[in-house]
């Protein structure tokens, strides 16, 4: 079976921060990908817009550099170069000053009826500068979109300030506000293990789940992001955002279909019945670390005050955290998040963990009946697996063992998941919002982390220290095994 491939209508894609790294990294790897599967017709330009030329000397130049550092050699034929190239052009603009934008309107207006999505790769506080010199020239047509990046500001009162600048220019319809989360593979398949079966559904609450734990690993440092990261933080970065986009696909109740704001809806839901967590709650209920010099993958790394050349920052590079949803269907289950940088390994899962057997007929010979567990991997290798006890095959009397089902079609269908920013970018195209943000959501989002943000400022606790290449600090550990559960560091 292989998986079919719709292109998508003519577009024209201007990536604000063209020259910057989200770009090189993500965005034009992503859209040659799709480019060469086929996806993107013709017509469809891709347009960078910078204060200045990449110091490769041409777009062209560092579109290819991107290429051969983030694509595999595999994927890279000259054909397909040259007709990607072929797509490209670049303005030179200063997005806070008036040069350059009558050149980009020029270009647009070459084809003003064709889809626009303007892509704003740059740090929130120049969102509302370039939307209101987007309208100001005449560029918002009934076909054009904006995308954001997160962090849509680091609180909730900085939040509605983007958003409000966002939206003097564009409608809600209009916007759509990435998490690349939503766009992996696994993720999008829990909605359709969730609501395309009739198995889990009748047992997805808290009289058969004991407690989910969703894990975000990696092992990278803070690298060349310490500027930015510093101010922000493993809350900020990875649990306002990623981790409880997450939590609400996994808690969520079955949407009346798969329409952006019936999906939408009932994250929201979600949101607002987080517990939630006060400034005495947060001592017991949060935890949060900052890596000294360690190992990790594979060599000595330095801690994150040395890699930012400072001794007095208190940002978390790790934060772990138990959160409740206050609903019918789950009151008393616990939902334990955790993510760091410079972890043993890197790892992002959902494990669903449901209750024990009720009684076991089986004697101890037998050996433990363990719990079934429907853990999600979402990176590496994604895929499925549910945890089943069965018969040790053979002869021997009945021994229980254990074992996976693995519920991963990828080989099946000969297909490698695409990039999440693959499937995002072509659903900007086809302004499909379902797997982006909508403002109220974000709202939600900030109106529970705000009260930790502030209760962490004012503890007199710094975070705890843990070596790189760890699983965290030990309190991590007392979080989880203080309530008699693991965390499954390899659940998979
Ligand atoms: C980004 C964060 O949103 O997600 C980064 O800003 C983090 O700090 C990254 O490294 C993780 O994404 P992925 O897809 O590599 O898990």
């Amino acid at each position: 079976m292989s998986s079919r491939i719709i292109t998508v209508e003519p577009f024209d894609m201007v990536v604000f921060g063209a020259t910057g790294d989200l770009s090189a990294r993500k965005l034009i790897p992503a859209l040659y990908r799709r480019d060469v599967a086929g996806q993107i017709p013709a017509e469809a330009r891709i347009i960078g817009v910078s204060r200045r030329l990449p110091a490769e000397g041409s777009f062209e130049a560092s579109v290819r550099t991107s290429l051969a550092q983030h694509v595999p050699d595999e994927e890279l034929t000259d054909e397909h170069i040259a007709r990607f190239l072929a797509r490209l052009a670049f303005v030179t603009l200063d997005v806070t000053g008036e040069a350059g934008w009558g050149d980009l309107a020029a270009l647009l207006a070459q084809h003003p009826a064709r889809i626009r999505a303007f892509y704003l790769a740059v740090g929130p506080d120049l969102f509302g500068a370039i939307c209101e010199r987007i309208g100001r020239h005449g560029m918002v047509t009934p076909e054009t979109r904006v995308v954001v990046e997160k962090p849509v500001g680091k609180d909730g009162a900085s939040a509605r300030a983007v958003n409000d600048a966002v939206g003097r220019v564009f409608s809600e319809r209009q916007i759509f506000r990435i998490d690349h989360y939503l766009g992996k593979e696994t993720v999008q398949n829990l909605m359709a293990l969730r609501f395309a079966n009739a198995l889990f559904e009748p047992v997805w609450n808290a009289a058969h789940i004991d407690h989910v734990q969703i894990t975000v690993a990696e092992t990278l440092g803070v690298q060349g992001r310490a500027g930015y990261y510093d101010t922000s933080g493993a809350l900020r970065d990875m649990v306002q955002n990623h981790m409880l986009q997450l939590l609400c696909l996994v808690a969520m109740e079955p949407p009346t279909s798969l329409d952006a704001d019936a999906v939408r809806d009932e994250k929201l839901k979600v949101l607002k019945s987080l517990k939630p967590i006060s400034i005495a709650g947060a001592d017991h209920l949060t935890v949060r670390g900052q890596y000294r010099a360690g190992a990790s993958a594979g060599g000595a790394v330095r801690g994150y005050l040395e890699e930012l050349e400072r001794d007095d920052s208190t940002t978390e590079t790790f934060v772990a955290i138990k959160a409740e949803v206050e609903n019918w269907r789950w009151a008393g289950v616990p939902f334990y998040l955790r993510t760091g940088k410079r972890l043993a390994t890197r790892l992002s899962e959902i494990v669903v963990s449901f209750r024990p057997i009720p009684h076991s007929i089986f004697p101890g010979s037998a050996g433990a009946v363990h719990s079934n567990r429907l853990v999600m991997r979402l990176q590496p290798d994604e895929g499925v697996r549910l945890w089943l006890m069965i018969k040790d095959p053979g002869p021997g009397g009945m021994r229980l063992q254990h074992v996976p089902l693995d519920m991963t079609f990828a080989d099946a269908f000969g297909v490698k998941a695409p990039d999440a920013y693959e499937r995002l970018l072509m659903d900007v195209v086809r302004g499909t919002q379902t797997l982006f943000m909508r403002r109220d959501e974000v709202d939600a989002a900030w109106a529970w982390v705000d009260p930790i943000l502030e209760a962490w400022k004012a503890s007199s606790q710094a975070p705890k220290p843990y070596t790189a290449g760890t699983w965290g600090p030990s309190a991590a550990v007392g979080l989880i095994e203080r309530d008699g559960r693991t965390w499954q560091d390899d659940g998979y």
